[in-house]
Protein backbone atom coordinates (compact mmCIF):
# COMPACT_ATOMS: atom_id res chain seq x y z
CA UNK A 1 0.00 0.00 0.00
CA UNK A 2 2.58 2.56 1.22
CA UNK A 3 4.63 1.79 -2.36
CA UNK A 4 1.62 2.29 -4.13
CA UNK A 5 1.24 5.77 -2.54
CA UNK A 6 4.72 6.49 -3.26
CA UNK A 7 4.50 5.88 -6.74
CA UNK A 8 1.63 8.12 -6.91
CA UNK A 9 3.19 11.23 -5.36
CA UNK A 10 6.05 10.55 -7.62
CA UNK A 11 3.78 10.51 -10.96
CA UNK A 12 2.12 13.70 -9.36
CA UNK A 13 5.61 15.50 -8.74
CA UNK A 14 6.48 14.53 -11.84
CA UNK A 15 3.41 15.89 -14.01
CA UNK A 16 3.97 19.12 -11.85
CA UNK A 17 7.31 19.17 -13.13
CA UNK A 18 6.41 18.70 -16.68
CA UNK A 19 3.56 21.62 -16.26
CA UNK A 20 6.29 24.05 -14.81
CA UNK A 21 8.67 22.91 -17.93
CA UNK A 22 5.35 23.33 -20.53
CA UNK A 23 5.24 26.86 -19.15
CA UNK A 24 8.85 27.90 -19.22
CA UNK A 25 8.85 26.78 -22.41
CA UNK A 26 5.64 28.76 -24.04
CA UNK A 27 7.35 31.92 -22.22
CA UNK A 28 10.50 31.51 -23.72
CA UNK A 29 8.78 31.03 -26.92
CA UNK A 30 6.89 33.93 -26.36
CA UNK A 31 9.67 36.29 -25.53
CA UNK A 32 11.48 34.94 -28.69
CA UNK A 33 8.71 36.34 -30.85
CA UNK A 34 8.52 39.50 -28.85
CA UNK A 35 12.01 40.10 -29.50
CA UNK A 36 11.71 38.71 -33.30
CA UNK A 37 8.55 41.04 -33.83
CA UNK A 38 11.16 44.09 -32.43
CA UNK A 39 13.87 42.92 -34.54
CA UNK A 40 11.62 43.39 -37.93
CA UNK A 41 10.20 46.62 -36.36
CA UNK A 42 13.71 48.31 -36.16
CA UNK A 43 14.51 46.68 -39.68
CA UNK A 44 12.03 48.40 -40.96
CA UNK A 45 12.56 51.52 -39.41
CA UNK A 46 15.82 51.57 -40.62
CA UNK A 47 14.67 50.31 -44.10
CA UNK A 48 11.89 53.31 -44.58
CA UNK A 49 14.91 55.69 -43.80
CA UNK A 50 17.71 54.42 -45.85
CA UNK A 51 14.70 54.90 -48.60
CA UNK A 52 14.05 58.25 -47.34
CA UNK A 53 17.37 59.37 -47.32
CA UNK A 54 20.21 57.55 -48.20
CA UNK A 55 19.00 56.96 -51.59
CA UNK A 56 17.66 60.49 -52.42
CA UNK A 57 22.06 60.60 -52.51
CA UNK A 58 22.75 60.93 -56.00
CA UNK A 59 24.76 58.01 -57.65
CA UNK A 60 25.89 57.53 -60.97
CA UNK A 61 22.86 56.81 -62.58
CA UNK A 62 20.96 59.63 -61.77
CA UNK A 63 23.20 61.99 -63.22
CA UNK A 64 23.02 63.50 -66.59
CA UNK A 65 25.54 60.43 -68.01
CA UNK A 66 22.89 56.97 -68.22
CA UNK A 67 24.44 54.45 -69.05
CA UNK A 68 22.64 51.82 -70.85
CA UNK A 69 19.41 53.82 -70.77
CA UNK A 70 18.48 55.68 -73.57
CA UNK A 71 15.76 58.54 -74.50
CA UNK A 72 12.58 58.38 -72.55
CA UNK A 73 11.78 54.93 -73.70
CA UNK A 74 14.53 53.74 -71.66
CA UNK A 75 16.11 51.38 -74.45
CA UNK A 76 18.77 49.28 -73.84
CA UNK A 77 20.71 49.53 -77.70
CA UNK A 78 22.33 46.10 -77.00
CA UNK A 79 19.05 44.48 -76.66
CA UNK A 80 16.97 46.63 -79.15
CA UNK A 81 16.07 44.25 -81.84
CA UNK A 82 19.36 42.35 -81.57
CA UNK A 83 17.33 39.72 -83.16
CA UNK A 84 18.61 41.45 -86.41
CA UNK A 85 22.35 41.18 -85.65
CA UNK A 86 21.56 37.49 -84.70
CA UNK A 87 21.25 36.47 -88.51
CA UNK A 88 24.69 36.91 -88.99
CA UNK A 89 26.24 36.57 -85.41
CA UNK A 90 27.71 32.95 -86.44
CA UNK A 91 28.94 33.69 -89.68
CA UNK A 92 30.86 36.59 -88.42
CA UNK A 93 34.42 35.22 -87.92
CA UNK A 94 36.02 36.86 -84.32
CA UNK A 95 39.46 37.04 -86.19
CA UNK A 96 37.30 39.58 -88.73
CA UNK A 97 36.05 41.76 -85.82
CA UNK A 98 37.86 43.40 -82.83
CA UNK A 99 34.70 44.11 -81.01
CA UNK A 100 32.94 41.90 -78.31
CA UNK A 101 29.28 40.56 -78.34
CA UNK A 102 27.62 43.32 -76.40
CA UNK A 103 29.76 45.92 -78.40
CA UNK A 104 28.16 44.84 -81.72
CA UNK A 105 24.66 44.12 -80.88
CA UNK A 106 25.32 47.94 -79.13
CA UNK A 107 26.26 49.29 -82.38
CA UNK A 108 23.49 47.51 -84.25
CA UNK A 109 20.89 48.58 -82.16
CA UNK A 110 21.57 52.40 -82.66
CA UNK A 111 21.48 51.85 -86.16
CA UNK A 112 18.14 49.74 -86.33
CA UNK A 113 16.80 52.74 -83.83
CA UNK A 114 17.96 55.82 -85.17
CA UNK A 115 17.57 54.05 -89.58
CA UNK A 116 20.12 56.14 -90.42
CA UNK A 117 20.48 57.08 -94.15
CA UNK A 118 24.42 58.34 -94.72
CA UNK A 119 26.92 56.12 -91.63
CA UNK A 120 30.39 56.90 -91.86
CA UNK A 121 33.06 54.76 -90.51
CA UNK A 122 36.74 55.90 -89.85
CA UNK A 123 39.03 53.04 -89.31
CA UNK A 124 37.73 49.49 -91.36
CA UNK A 125 40.85 47.12 -90.91
CA UNK A 126 38.91 43.40 -91.80
CA UNK A 127 35.33 45.37 -91.96
CA UNK A 128 34.18 43.18 -88.88
CA UNK A 129 32.30 46.78 -88.01
CA UNK A 130 31.20 47.12 -91.76
CA UNK A 131 29.85 43.96 -91.32
CA UNK A 132 27.71 44.60 -88.46
CA UNK A 133 26.71 47.92 -89.55
CA UNK A 134 25.31 46.74 -93.49
CA UNK A 135 23.83 43.84 -91.78
CA UNK A 136 21.70 46.39 -89.53
CA UNK A 137 20.78 48.49 -92.56
CA UNK A 138 19.93 45.83 -95.22
CA UNK A 139 16.56 46.58 -95.29
CA UNK A 140 16.73 50.15 -94.97
CA UNK A 141 15.65 50.87 -98.55
CA UNK A 142 18.16 54.09 -99.17
CA UNK A 143 20.78 53.57 -96.09
CA UNK A 144 24.86 53.32 -97.16
CA UNK A 145 28.00 52.92 -95.34
CA UNK A 146 30.96 54.94 -96.29
CA UNK A 147 34.10 53.31 -95.14
CA UNK A 148 37.61 54.83 -94.33
CA UNK A 149 41.00 53.67 -93.34
CA UNK A 150 44.38 55.07 -94.06
CA UNK A 151 45.58 51.84 -94.60
CA UNK A 152 45.82 50.80 -98.29
CA UNK A 153 46.35 47.29 -98.35
CA UNK A 154 44.04 44.76 -99.56
CA UNK A 155 43.31 43.32 -96.53
CA UNK A 156 41.32 46.43 -95.21
CA UNK A 157 37.67 44.83 -95.48
CA UNK A 158 38.53 41.23 -96.67
CA UNK A 159 36.36 39.40 -94.34
CA UNK A 160 33.56 41.82 -96.31
CA UNK A 161 34.20 41.25 -99.51
CA UNK A 162 34.86 37.40 -98.50
CA UNK A 163 32.27 36.57 -96.61
CA UNK A 164 29.85 38.81 -96.97
CA UNK A 165 29.32 39.79 -100.73
CA UNK A 166 25.93 40.38 -100.82
CA UNK A 167 26.29 43.71 -98.78
CA UNK A 168 28.60 45.63 -101.14
CA UNK A 169 26.17 46.93 -102.85
CA UNK A 170 25.58 49.43 -99.96
CA UNK A 171 29.29 50.31 -99.48
CA UNK A 172 31.82 52.68 -100.34
CA UNK A 173 35.49 52.13 -99.28
CA UNK A 174 37.54 54.69 -99.44
CA UNK A 175 41.45 53.88 -98.38
CA UNK A 176 45.04 55.04 -98.10
CA UNK A 177 44.55 58.91 -96.43
CA UNK A 178 42.89 60.76 -93.62
CA UNK A 179 39.21 60.99 -93.13
CA UNK A 180 39.63 65.20 -94.21
CA UNK A 181 40.67 63.60 -97.59
CA UNK A 182 37.92 62.04 -98.44
CA UNK A 183 35.40 63.74 -96.62
CA UNK A 184 34.03 66.58 -99.07
CA UNK A 185 33.51 63.53 -101.19
CA UNK A 186 31.46 61.56 -99.35
CA UNK A 187 29.72 65.13 -98.78
CA UNK A 188 27.59 66.61 -95.52
CA UNK A 189 24.48 65.27 -93.89
CA UNK A 190 26.02 62.37 -92.80
CA UNK A 191 23.96 60.83 -89.55
CA UNK A 192 26.19 58.28 -87.77
CA UNK A 193 29.80 58.09 -87.21
CA UNK A 194 31.70 55.33 -85.85
CA UNK A 195 35.03 55.96 -85.19
CA UNK A 196 37.89 53.58 -84.43
CA UNK A 197 41.58 54.21 -85.53
CA UNK A 198 44.90 54.00 -83.95
CA UNK A 199 43.49 55.08 -80.08
CA UNK A 200 46.79 56.55 -79.36
CA UNK A 201 46.44 60.01 -78.49
CA UNK A 202 45.53 62.57 -80.14
CA UNK A 203 44.28 59.96 -82.96
CA UNK A 204 40.47 60.05 -83.02
CA UNK A 205 40.63 63.45 -81.49
CA UNK A 206 41.47 64.46 -85.19
CA UNK A 207 39.45 62.35 -87.00
CA UNK A 208 36.52 63.14 -84.73
CA UNK A 209 37.00 66.93 -86.12
CA UNK A 210 37.53 66.06 -89.63
CA UNK A 211 33.98 64.70 -89.65
CA UNK A 212 32.19 66.37 -87.62
CA UNK A 213 31.54 69.51 -90.25
CA UNK A 214 29.79 67.29 -92.54
CA UNK A 215 27.82 65.46 -89.77
CA UNK A 216 24.04 66.91 -89.25
CA UNK A 217 22.46 68.52 -86.41
CA UNK A 218 22.12 65.76 -83.78
CA UNK A 219 24.13 63.29 -85.39
CA UNK A 220 25.23 60.12 -83.65
CA UNK A 221 28.49 59.59 -83.20
CA UNK A 222 30.05 56.37 -81.80
CA UNK A 223 33.31 55.51 -80.37
CA UNK A 224 34.91 52.20 -79.67
CA UNK A 225 37.65 51.48 -77.08
CA UNK A 226 37.10 54.43 -75.27
CA UNK A 227 38.05 52.70 -72.08
CA UNK A 228 41.38 51.09 -73.74
CA UNK A 229 43.24 53.08 -71.17
CA UNK A 230 41.90 51.57 -67.96
CA UNK A 231 43.56 48.11 -69.31
CA UNK A 232 46.74 49.54 -69.25
CA UNK A 233 47.79 51.06 -72.11
CA UNK A 234 48.48 54.69 -71.27
CA UNK A 235 48.88 56.81 -74.10
CA UNK A 236 45.44 54.61 -76.08
CA UNK A 237 43.24 57.20 -74.12
CA UNK A 238 42.34 59.67 -77.28
CA UNK A 239 38.76 57.67 -77.74
CA UNK A 240 38.48 58.43 -73.55
CA UNK A 241 38.89 61.92 -73.77
CA UNK A 242 37.05 62.69 -77.29
CA UNK A 243 34.03 60.78 -75.56
CA UNK A 244 33.74 62.03 -72.82
CA UNK A 245 34.80 65.76 -74.25
CA UNK A 246 32.16 66.12 -76.80
CA UNK A 247 28.53 67.44 -76.10
CA UNK A 248 25.94 65.33 -76.59
CA UNK A 249 23.39 62.68 -74.84
CA UNK A 250 25.70 59.50 -74.17
CA UNK A 251 24.94 56.09 -73.80
CA UNK A 252 26.57 53.25 -73.10
CA UNK A 253 25.52 49.36 -73.09
CA UNK A 254 23.99 47.82 -70.26
CA UNK A 255 25.98 46.50 -67.53
CA UNK A 256 27.79 47.91 -64.22
CA UNK A 257 30.98 48.35 -65.21
CA UNK A 258 30.29 51.79 -66.15
CA UNK A 259 34.04 52.54 -66.61
CA UNK A 260 34.90 49.61 -68.05
CA UNK A 261 32.40 49.96 -70.89
CA UNK A 262 34.42 49.88 -74.21
CA UNK A 263 31.88 51.60 -76.65
CA UNK A 264 29.70 54.44 -76.24
CA UNK A 265 27.66 56.56 -78.28
CA UNK A 266 26.53 60.47 -78.61
CA UNK A 267 23.85 61.93 -80.15
CA UNK A 268 25.31 65.47 -80.69
CA UNK A 269 23.33 68.56 -79.20
CA UNK A 270 22.46 70.94 -81.48
CA UNK A 271 24.85 73.99 -82.76
CA UNK A 272 28.14 71.88 -82.36
CA UNK A 273 29.94 75.43 -83.62
CA UNK A 274 29.47 76.74 -80.12
CA UNK A 275 31.80 73.94 -79.22
CA UNK A 276 34.44 74.25 -81.62
CA UNK A 277 36.76 75.44 -78.85
CA UNK A 278 36.34 73.17 -76.30
CA UNK A 279 37.06 70.18 -78.80
CA UNK A 280 40.22 72.17 -79.94
CA UNK A 281 41.28 72.19 -76.73
CA UNK A 282 41.08 68.62 -75.95
CA UNK A 283 44.51 68.21 -78.64
CA UNK A 284 46.45 69.95 -75.70
CA UNK A 285 47.06 66.81 -73.85
CA UNK A 286 50.31 64.82 -74.54
CA UNK A 287 50.59 62.88 -78.14
CA UNK A 288 51.58 59.54 -77.88
CA UNK A 289 52.52 59.78 -81.68
CA UNK A 290 53.07 62.34 -84.20
CA UNK A 291 50.99 62.53 -87.21
CA UNK A 292 53.34 62.28 -91.02
CA UNK A 293 53.80 66.30 -91.99
CA UNK A 294 51.81 65.30 -94.76
CA UNK A 295 48.83 64.34 -92.55
CA UNK A 296 49.20 67.52 -90.60
CA UNK A 297 48.98 69.87 -93.61
CA UNK A 298 45.98 68.27 -94.96
CA UNK A 299 44.33 68.94 -91.47
CA UNK A 300 45.69 72.05 -91.41
CA UNK A 301 44.05 73.41 -94.68
CA UNK A 302 41.16 71.12 -93.85
CA UNK A 303 40.44 73.28 -90.69
CA UNK A 304 41.39 76.31 -92.27
CA UNK A 305 38.09 76.00 -94.75
CA UNK A 306 36.03 74.30 -92.08
CA UNK A 307 36.48 76.23 -88.54
CA UNK A 308 38.66 79.14 -89.15
CA UNK A 309 35.37 81.17 -89.61
CA UNK A 310 33.81 79.94 -86.58
CA UNK A 311 36.19 79.62 -84.33
CA UNK A 312 39.88 81.97 -84.85
CA UNK A 313 41.40 80.29 -82.07
CA UNK A 314 40.78 76.86 -83.16
CA UNK A 315 43.77 77.36 -85.50
CA UNK A 316 46.13 78.97 -83.07
CA UNK A 317 45.12 75.96 -80.55
CA UNK A 318 46.16 73.36 -83.39
CA UNK A 319 49.18 75.43 -84.37
CA UNK A 320 50.12 75.49 -80.27
CA UNK A 321 49.68 71.90 -79.96
CA UNK A 322 51.69 70.49 -82.44
CA UNK A 323 54.65 72.83 -81.63
CA UNK A 324 54.35 71.32 -78.62
CA UNK A 325 54.34 68.01 -79.20
CA UNK A 326 56.50 67.28 -82.26
CA UNK A 327 58.91 68.18 -79.21
CA UNK A 328 57.40 65.99 -76.78
CA UNK A 329 56.97 62.94 -79.20
CA UNK A 330 60.60 63.28 -79.54
CA UNK A 331 61.89 63.23 -76.04
CA UNK A 332 59.43 60.71 -74.69
CA UNK A 333 59.19 57.73 -75.70
CA UNK A 334 55.71 55.90 -75.47
CA UNK A 335 54.94 54.72 -71.89
CA UNK A 336 54.81 50.43 -71.42
CA UNK A 337 51.62 49.12 -70.97
CA UNK A 338 51.14 49.35 -67.17
CA UNK A 339 50.01 45.69 -65.53
CA UNK A 340 47.35 46.59 -63.21
CA UNK A 341 47.91 42.62 -61.82
CA UNK A 342 49.00 42.14 -58.58
CA UNK A 343 52.38 40.56 -59.25
C1 LIG B 1 40.98 48.93 -84.59
S1 LIG B 1 41.07 48.80 -86.31
C2 LIG B 1 39.41 48.95 -86.81
C3 LIG B 1 38.59 47.77 -86.51
C4 LIG B 1 37.21 47.75 -87.12
N1 LIG B 1 36.49 48.97 -86.80
C5 LIG B 1 36.43 46.57 -86.58
O1 LIG B 1 35.89 46.66 -85.46
O2 LIG B 1 36.33 45.56 -87.26
C6 LIG B 1 41.79 50.32 -86.71
C7 LIG B 1 41.89 50.65 -88.19
O3 LIG B 1 42.06 52.06 -88.31
C8 LIG B 1 42.95 52.35 -89.35
N2 LIG B 1 43.48 53.70 -89.09
C9 LIG B 1 44.45 54.08 -88.23
N3 LIG B 1 44.58 55.43 -88.24
C10 LIG B 1 43.67 55.90 -89.10
C11 LIG B 1 43.30 57.20 -89.53
N4 LIG B 1 43.88 58.30 -89.06
N5 LIG B 1 42.32 57.32 -90.45
C12 LIG B 1 41.70 56.22 -90.94
N6 LIG B 1 42.00 54.97 -90.57
C13 LIG B 1 42.97 54.81 -89.66
C14 LIG B 1 43.96 51.22 -89.31
O4 LIG B 1 44.57 51.06 -90.58
C15 LIG B 1 43.10 50.03 -88.90
O5 LIG B 1 42.65 49.32 -90.03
Amino acid sequence: MKRKKLIKINEYKNIKQDDSINKKNKKFHKQSLKYAIILLCICGFIFCLYKLFIKKVPSIRSIPFVPSLALKEKIYFDKYEVEKFNEIKNKLKQECVDMFKNQKEFLNGLIRKFKPKKIVEVGARFGGSAIVMLNAIDDFKDSKLYSIDLDSSEHVGECLRKYFPNFLKKWTLFKGKIACEYIEQIGGDIDMAFIDTIHTEPGEILDFLMVLPFLKENAVVVFHDIAIQITGWLEKSAPYIIFNGIRGEKFLPSGDDVLKQDIGAAILDSNQKKYYQEYFRLLGGQWYYFPKEEHINQMRNFFKKYYEKDCKECLIIFEEAIAFNREYVKKNPKPKRYSFTSD
